[in-house]
């Protein structure tokens, strides 16, 4: 019997800079009601992402921003509790955009069924989800490594890069991790098997990186942008590839910091490609076979970083923007019926 009452994380504030817990209002609602062909599911797992950072912002960037008062959006794994729809029964386990709520209603055609016997259904917002593909794709179509080239990868023990330096690995590829502090750098060589990591925090990242990769870096999968891809564009090799997925360091500026010297790239006649994952749906079927295949056998490992409770979101989006997290960020907002 669901509760009598829903609780959302709505925007209060746009921040200026870093997001404070007061940009934030934890709220109750009552819990609406499916029309047809709709569904009422009970949020499990809440995804929490960097993107979320730029929708706090006023503008459009590439999707609309959350307006003042209205619930903070994410992606959501849930349990169905009333269906209206006739592909969804009570009880089913979904993936959806249902945003930082512990109820909602969604159309029942914009949700995906989840099998728990095939994996974790937490997977479905981490590794085998939005953060996994983008590695699959950024890494696979616009990185394009080749078999012992060299793959590097900044935020390697998050959600993406961590994915991004597995998948090189897989594909003959040397790995090498950029990530803040050594349990990260450790993690990802001993737990996840990178070649080599690198910590940006310890200083002369330039140097550190030049012993890493001795034979030069054929691709830089980017998550960060700033200082770190300025070291890493003085290391490409001629033809290189720089996938550009993120710009984490930047997400909380308030003023655009100078940019990198690109001469690297025509010197070495490298190719720049920013990408979003949501145009790249068409994959979505070769993403699941390939990782989840990889997932099943243990060649893709992944960590979860989970906190409990909906109340605790926004104090972990601004953690994430910070590097606390270790590996994918979630939110259990209520019980897992699967574990
Ligand atoms: N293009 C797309 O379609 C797409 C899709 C998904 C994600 N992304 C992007 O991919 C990147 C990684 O996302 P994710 O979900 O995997 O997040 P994540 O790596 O799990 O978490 C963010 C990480 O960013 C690092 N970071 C934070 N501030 C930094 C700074 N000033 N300098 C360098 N690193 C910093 C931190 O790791 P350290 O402690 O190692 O610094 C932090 O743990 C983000 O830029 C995100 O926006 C893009």
């Amino acid at each position: 019997m669901p509760a009598l009452t829903n609780r959302q994380v709505r925007l209060e504030s746009r921040p200026i800079g870093e997001p404070k817990p007061e940009d934030f209002q934890v709220a109750e609602a009552p819990i609406p009601a499916p029309g047809d062909g709709q569904v009422l599911s009970r949020t499990i797992y809440l995804s929490l992402d960097p993107y979320m950072r730029g929708r706090m912002n006023e503008g459009r960037s590439y999707a609309a921003s959350v307006d003042l008062g209205q619930v903070m959006v994410g992606a959501t794994v849930s349990e169905v509790v009333e269906s209206r729809y006739a592909g969804l029964a009570n009880g089913d386990l979904v993936a959806g955009y249902d945003g930082w709520q512990a109820y909602a209603v969604a159309q029942g055609p914009s949700l995906r069924k989840l099998d728990p016997r095939a994996a974790p259904i937490s997977t479905a917002l981490g590794v085998l989800g939005m953060p996994g593909m983008t590695a699959y794709v950024g890494l696979l179509d616009i990185g394009r490594p080749k078999p012992e080239e060299t793959v590097v990868v900044s935020a390697a023990a998050g959600a993406v890069g961590s994915a991004v330096g597995q998948i090189a690995r897989i594909k003959g590829c040397r790995a090498v991790g950029i990530a803040g502090g050594r349990a990260k750098c450790d993690h990802v060589v001993k737990d996840l098997g990178f070649d080599a990591a690198v910590d940006y925090r310890a200083g002369d990242l330039g140097t550190a990186l030049k012993q890493a990769c001795p034979g030069g870096i054929d691709v830089y999968f980017d998550n960060v942008g700033g200082d770190v891809l300025k070291a890493a564009l003085r290391h490409i090799n001629r033809g290189a590839r720089i996938p550009l997925c993120g710009i984490v360091s930047q997400y909380n500026a308030t003023e655009l910091p100078p940019g990198p010297n690109l001469a690297p790239l025509i010197v070495n006649r490298a190719l720049v490609q920013g990408f979003i994952v949501s145009d790249h749906a068409e994959r979505m079927p070769e993403f699941l076979r390939d990782c989840g295949e990889w997932v099943r056998t243990g060649r893709l490992k992944y960590r979860e970083d989970v906190v409990d409770g909906l109340e605790g979101a926004p104090e972990a989006l601004i953690g994430l923007l910070r590097g606390k997290n270790l590996g994918k960020l979630l939110v259990r907002v209520s019980p897992d019926p699967t574990r």
